[in-house]
């Protein structure tokens, strides 16, 4: 099992869980989603996924639910026909529910805006028709770099609208990851912003587009939103600002329909190379599994819940649960702009208190960033409206889970932890909060409609009590459709390690516990977590060589109590700037050349790597070292004698 090393332990205490916490009876009672549902979608799969796509307004029906005769590209909803944005915006005012408000918003200084349904319908047509005025129109790449503001759902969704794919790249992308992005997808606009408000400052985000659409000849105009007021250099031929474009344009936008299968959008995700993956979703199948996981899995009542997620737009959970899923079902949601922590330490709760928040959605490192600031905190806030918490991004430690429970669910809301990914679109796995009775630290089990398996490395399923690694057996509405532009690599990636069996490989390990409830164990690939941003080790690894002093790299990820995983660096100079470079040089080049996000937490100088004899670095050596841990079996190395001098260095703290 290549489960990375020093795991066990872990997992062996998390495996000892045995507290349940079932829902209240009350809760049962009335919860969405009942028991019910995974017997009816086990005895008709395909008829229970055509009554969840009944959630939505099609224009034409579907006539077959899924076409799985050319594997692994699914087609879902077949023949179906209607329009995104449509369903996620007018068709709730054409219900009536024109005044509800859609998003509370909440700027970090203190700002704020409330969007009625009503109001995204005139926003979000005013935009489809900038858009359309910029010529964009159906199949068009649009690259959105906006921070947590309004005008990036009014963009996603107006792109939506006109059947153009967005491709979001996360804010704290630096500005070449964010040209990599832009001429990979060959968006032809960029819609951004002056600045963004964050910890209390105004921080430059044009900037960085200047930067990157300097080397983008797809790209004809950027639209940008007035935010911060800044200074911002200004190109009079592409560059646009939002107030003049989208202001003037008409109220009204009609919808096309697009086929069920149109794409919808791409999402830049790390893989175990260095070039990003753009994970490629499409509308019907993507939209039936985001309505339906967000409805059961949150157990929203639309008229009286006030949903948040604290993800950011830029990630596929800001996509899914802030944008596609609460839209679709017609919430009320709060979109907060700024940190956790600005302009004190119990901004959420605060939020949370003013808006009367019902269910709230967070990732285990902000609840453990929680914890360490202390519970004195949240308990000066009234939270006892709270009545779902969900996590997502990486496994939670039973630790946070109960703390999660007790200081901020009153001891009785129940957690949802939602194991899904960029590729599959829609959560997957997960309790349901009416039914489960929950276990701190397990996902427990596939949502009613889906199914997953832990294999072993033969595909064989493992039994209770077992590791392997899970795959996802049988496809799913909201499943990616490919990789843009490489459909050979999204073969070879998810598809090839079970080909024979036809299994999707997820990249993660996994465990039954006795009552064959699954717990998630991280992944098992290069792809390193932290904070819930995925990182792939090459990525950090080539950033680190592009650097005219640096030779060779080899990145890990460690585990970090708040973070997850911390990335950790070994590097060996070039012999002609031996003593030239500094680490806090080289971590800011990685920031410049992916983003901040991915900047190494420690760095090592060393004077060489570990490599088996067919050259291949062992990370697992290098992770024991960066852990703290007495080193594993050096046996296959090339040269044995090498981590006794890194670890010689690592002590004297060279
Ligand atoms: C990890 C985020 C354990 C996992 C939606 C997965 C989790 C990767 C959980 C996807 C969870 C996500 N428990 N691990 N509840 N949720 N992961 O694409 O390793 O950013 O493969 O999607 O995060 O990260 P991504």
């Amino acid at each position: 099992m290549s489960q990375p090393e020093g795991q066990s332990n872990t997992l062996d205490n998390l495996l000892e869980e045995n507290r349940t916490f079932p829902p209240t009876a009350e809760f049962a009672a009335n919860a969405n989603a009942t028991a019910e549902l995974y017997a009816k979608a086990d005895e008709d799969r395909l008829g229970f996924w055509a009554e969840q796509a009944r959630r939505l307004q099609w224009d034409t029906e579907w006539d077959q639910v899924l076409d799985w005769s050319n594997p692994p590209f699914a087609e879902w909803f077949v023949g179906g026909r209607l329009n995104v944005a449509h369903n996620c915006v007018d068709r709730h005012v054409e219900a009536g529910n024109g005044d509800r408000v859609a998003i509370y918003w909440e700027g970090e200084p203190g700002d704020s805006r409330r969007i009625t349904y009503s109001d995204l319908q005139r926003e979000v047509s005013k935009t489809a028709n900038a858009l359309a005025e910029l010529g964009v129109g159906s199949g068009d790449r649009v690259a959105i770099y906006l921070p947590m503001l309004p005008e990036a759902v009014f963009s996603m969704l107006a792109c939506a609208r006109l059947g153009a794919l967005h491709s979001v790249v996360f804010g704290g992308f630096s500005a070449e990851a964010l040209r990599s992005r832009i001429n990979d997808a060959e968006a032809t606009v960029v819609i951004t912003c002056d600045g963004q408000f964050r910890r209390g400052q105004a921080m430059p985000l044009k900037a960085n587009v200047d930067e990157a659409v300097t080397g983008t000849p797809s790209v004809e105009h950027v639209l940008v939103v007035q935010r911060t007021e800044a200074e911002v250099e200004w190109n009079s031929e592409r560059d646009k600002w939002w107030h003049d474009v989208v202001d003037r344009q008409p109220e009204q936008h009609a919808a096309e329909s697009f086929d069920s299968e149109h794409p919808l959008y791409i999402l830049y995700t790390s893989g175990t190379t260095g070039k990003p993956k753009g994970i490629l979703h499409t509308s019907g199948g993507y939209l039936t599994q985001a309505a339906y996981t967000h409805n059961a899995v949150f157990d929203l009542k639309p008229e009286s819940d006030v949903y948040w997620c604290t993800a950011d737009i830029g990630w596929v959970t800001g996509h899914t649960y802030i944008v596609y899923g609460p839209l679709a079902n017609g919430a009320s949601q709060v979109i907060y702009e700024g940190t956790p922590n600005s302009p004190h330490e119990g901004r959420h709760w605060e939020i949370v208190q003013k808006y009367g928040v019902t269910l709230y959605y967070t990732a285990p490192t902000t609840i453990r960033t929680f914890m360490k600031w202390g519970a004195e905190i949240p308990a000066q806030y009234d939270l006892s409206t709270l009545r779902v918490l969900g996590t997502v991004g990486e496994p939670i430690n039973p630790e946070a889970w109960m703390w999660y429970r007790d200081q901020i669910g009153g001891g009785t809301a129940p957690i949802v932890d939602t194991w899904w990914q960029t590729e599959t679109g829609a959560i997957m796995i997960s309790p349901l909060p009416g039914v489960t009775a929950a276990k701190p630290g397990s996902a427990q089990q596939p949502l009613p409609g889906v199914s997953a398996s832990v294999v072993d490395e033969n595909g064989n399923q493992v039994g209770n009590g077992e590791g392997g690694l899970l795959v996802l057996d049988k496809p799913w509405p909201s499943m990616l459709r490919g990789i843009w532009g490489d459909q050979q690599r999204f073969v070879d990636t998810y598809w090839s390690r079970f080909a024979e069996q036809g299994y999707y490989f997820a990249g993660d390990g996994a465990k039954y516990d006795d009552d064959g409830d699954l717990w998630l164990l991280g992944r098992v690939d290069d792809v390193m977590n932290v904070s819930g941003h995925r990182i792939s080790t090459t990525e950090v690894e080539s950033a680190l060589v592009s650097h005219p002093t640096v030779a060779e790299a080899a990145v890990v990820g460690a585990s970090d109590p708040t973070t997850g995983q911390g990335i950790v660096a070994f590097v060996i100079t070039r012999g002609d700037h031996a003593g030239e470079t500094t680490v806090s040089a080289l971590r800011d080049h990685v920031a410049q050349s992916i983003g901040p996000i991915a900047k190494p937490r420690q760095i090592m100088v060393v004077s060489e790597l570990p490599k088996t004899r067919s050259g291949k670095i062992m990370r697992r050596l290098l992770r024991d070292v960066a852990e703290n841990r007495e080193v594993g079996d050096v046996s296959t190395l090339a040269d044995s004698s090498v981590m006794d001098q890194i670890t010689a260095g690592m002590q004297s703290g060279k």
